[in-house]
């Protein structure tokens, strides 16, 4: 096993009527801006129920922050909490209001211009207001990592920080607030846990036996709830089971002491950047063109995956790699989501605009042994075509 260290401070609060609690997590001193999407979070009910658990505590409201957030809009709630002198920020929403609400934490005390906290990865902040997420959308785990993600409408990036200032204090999980979601957004939030687990785990064997064990029982949960949440989209327990799994998939649980392949994620945000096509979508293009590309240096994960995972133990080595190659396809497939670029119509010319994308990201030694260079990557996406 690697070495590693794991730290993480979030509470999760889940269930059913859970955000009742916020009053708990709360000082009644705290100035509280609340952040949120579109029109989703009124719609359903769900920031009633925040305005209610926040009862007579100072608030106010930041709504508008889009999928993929931009710097552009978040740059105004940074402007807000510094006018109104606000001190505890409410995410409610999915991986984008929850993302952007840790760029607004790290930018309001930021000295200097908060897109160096993106260009630094996360380095750069050094203070960070505090946060809490109300989750409406299982697919990131941004409710209790430090990740996010954020797009600047003016130069077309779309980068990534990290710092553990970002870590939410609580996220309340109640199932019951997914209720709401398009199914299109549910079975994207299937295929987004599901790649979160793979880039943690379809690497190379290094003895983490609990970390594979627990990367396969993720794995294979999701395998399940897929299809059964299609067929009942009402089922509370599927609902449950949906949001804590997208959760444990990008903690920092599974991934301490192995190593990681976050490819294709770095390919995915170039993609999502070019094209606006949805996160999860992205990666369902390519995860198995990468899994075709480097099955020679995964060789020995996709032997155990095709056993453990899909029982597949019949026929050659090659064989088994093929037909768990074709399922893991066929999964994304049979709930909706295409696996090829030509579905969104992306020909050879897209796939050049990526790759000028990636080089200028510096994403050009990608991978667990960072052997994933743009001529890989060109390989990838000309096998996903
Ligand atoms: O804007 P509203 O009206 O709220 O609608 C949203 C949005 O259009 C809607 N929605 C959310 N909850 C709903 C709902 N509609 C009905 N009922 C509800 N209960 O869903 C749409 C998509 O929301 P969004 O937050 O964009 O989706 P998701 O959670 O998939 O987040 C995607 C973003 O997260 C980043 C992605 O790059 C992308 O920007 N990621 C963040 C990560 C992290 N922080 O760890 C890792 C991920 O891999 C990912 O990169
Ligand atoms: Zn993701």
């Amino acid at each position: 096993m690697l070495n590693f260290e794991f730290y993480n401070p979030t509470r999760i609060i889940f269930g059913k009527g859970m955000i009742a609690k916020l009053d708990e997590q709360l000082s009644p001193q705290a100035r509280v801006l609340v952040l949120y999407g579109g029109a989703s979070a009124e719609r359903s009910g769900t920031l009633n129920e925040v305005r209610a658990a926040l009862g007579s505590r100072t608030f106010r409201e930041f709504g508008g922050i889009e999928a993929n957030p931009t710097y552009e809009t978040l740059m105004k709630a940074v402007a807000m909490v510094r006018e109104e002198k606000l001190d505890f920020l409410l995410a409610v929403g999915g991986g984008s209001v929850m993302d952007g609400t840790k760029f607004v934490a790290a930018a309001v005390p930021f000295e200097g211009e908060p897109w160096d906290i993106l260009t630094s990865k996360g380095e750069a902040a050094k203070k960070a207001l505090p946060l809490g997420t109300v989750v409406t959308l299982p697919a990131t785990g941004s409710e209790m990592n430090c990740l996010s993600v954020i797009s600047r409408q003016s130069t077309g990036d779309k980068l990534l920080f990290s710092n553990p200032l970002v870590y939410p204090r609580f996220s309340v999980l109640d199932p019951m607030r997914t209720m709401s979601l398009p199914m299109k957004q549910v079975i994207n939030g299937v295929v987004d846990s599901f790649v979160h687990v793979m880039e943690q785990y379809m690497t190379h064997p290094v003895d983490g036996m609990a970390q594979d064990r627990f990367s396969e029982g993720l794995l294979s949960s999701l395998l399940e709830i897929g299809p059964r949440i299609i067929a009942a989209p009402e089922d509370y327990d599927l609902r449950s089971n949906l949001m804590w799994v997208a959760t444990l998939a990008l903690n920092g649980l599974i991934g301490a002491g192995v190593p990681h392949d976050w490819t294709t994620h770095m390919i995915g945000h170039e993609i999502t950047a070019k094209y606006h096509i949805d996160h999860a979508r992205t990666l369902a293009i390519v995860f198995p063109a990468l899994l075709k590309v480097c099955r020679e240096a995964k060789r020995a994960k996709l032997l155990q995956y095709a056993e453990r995972v899909w029982g597949l133990t019949e026929g050659s080595e090659d064989e088994r790699i093929d037909a768990v190659i074709r399922k893991t396809e066929g999964f994304f497939e049979g709930l909706g989501v295409p696996t090829r670029l030509s579905a969104y119509d992306i020909g050879p010319d897209g796939i050049t605009d990526i790759l000028k994308l990636l080089e200028a990201h510096d994403m050009t030694a990608l991978g667990e042994h960072g052997e994933v260079t743009l001529e890989v990557s060109r390989q990838i996406l000309e096998t996903a075509a």
